[in-house]
């Protein structure tokens, strides 16, 4: 079952999981080895990516030894267009911080063949041995990344229809749900579930409810958030008003 860690705002989330992330790279630079993050997009990790560029700024924590990889991508938006997840990352992370570009990776919206693209992605992941943190966020309809409900335990990286209810959520971004993208490039469960650790971040009273169903309903493919209970260490860090429920 996942911990559950509740804390009194979004931004003392974002603190100690930001904490959580400086110690693992300390501890993995420590033996030589470089860390992988999996980073998620939308608004629940923004103020996590805040801290960790304050803590490059002003305390030194370098991200040189660091791969990244996102969890997914819209189809049809590349790097320039303002909404694509890649553009997100660049604005809220990676411009601020010391890396190399080659240490980014996020799927390929315009790739010409998708599936090629993403076995080419797990190949990537397996090829730096696998994700030791993987941030997650979590949509009204239990999804992460961009596995919608009857996504399987197993599917792996893959090309994927979004919901309607995600595609209404998401349109703050785009000024009409409409104007969302209909598909897009996604980890799968399988994927993320091989992640050594997993932090999902959920905070307002609007994750209040599918919060509860993640926890409490049977590992199941109409909530994909419930396979990660088959997760060995995977922690929910919430504020008061999305554990309310619970
Ligand atoms: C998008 C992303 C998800 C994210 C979700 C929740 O749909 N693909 O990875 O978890 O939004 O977004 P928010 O954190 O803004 O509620």
């Amino acid at each position: 079952m996942p911990l559950i860690r509740q804390h009194a705002d979004k931004t003392s989330a974002a603190k100690a999981v930001a904490q959580e992330i400086a110690e693992l790279i300390g501890l993995r630079s420590l033996s030589g080895k470089k860390t992988v993050l999996g980073l998620a997009t939308g608004s629940s990790p923004l103020a996590l990516y805040a801290e960790l560029i304050r803590l490059h700024r002003d305390e030194g924590l370098s991200f040189k030894d660091v791969i990244f990889f996102n969890l997914d991508e819209y189809v049809g938006l590349g790097a320039d267009h303002p909404h694509s997840y890649r553009h997100f990352m660049e604005q809220n992370l990676f411009h601020s911080i010391d890396l190399p570009k080659s240490s980014t990776h996020i799927p390929d919206g315009l790739s010409k063949d998708f599936s090629a693209e993403c076995q080419a992605y797990e190949d990537r992941i397996k090829s730096v041995g696998g994700i030791d943190l993987q941030i997650l966020g979590i949509g009204r309809t239990g999804h992460i990344g961009f596995n919608e409900p009857t996504s399987a335990e197993t599917c792996r990286t893959r090309h994927v229809t979004l919901n309607a209810i995600t595609r209404v959520d998401n349109a703050g971004f785009f000024g009409s749900p409409e104007s969302v993208p209909k598909e897009a490039l996604t980890m799968g469960v399988g994927t993320i579930l091989e992640a050594r650790k997993i932090a999902l971040l959920a905070f307002g009273a609007g994750k209040a409810e599918i919060v509860l169903r993640a926890f409490r309903e049977k590992p199941n493919g109409h909530c994909p958030a419930t396979w990660l209970q088959l997760h060995p260490d995977c922690t929910f860090h919430l504020d008061a008003a999305a554990r309310s429920s619970l």
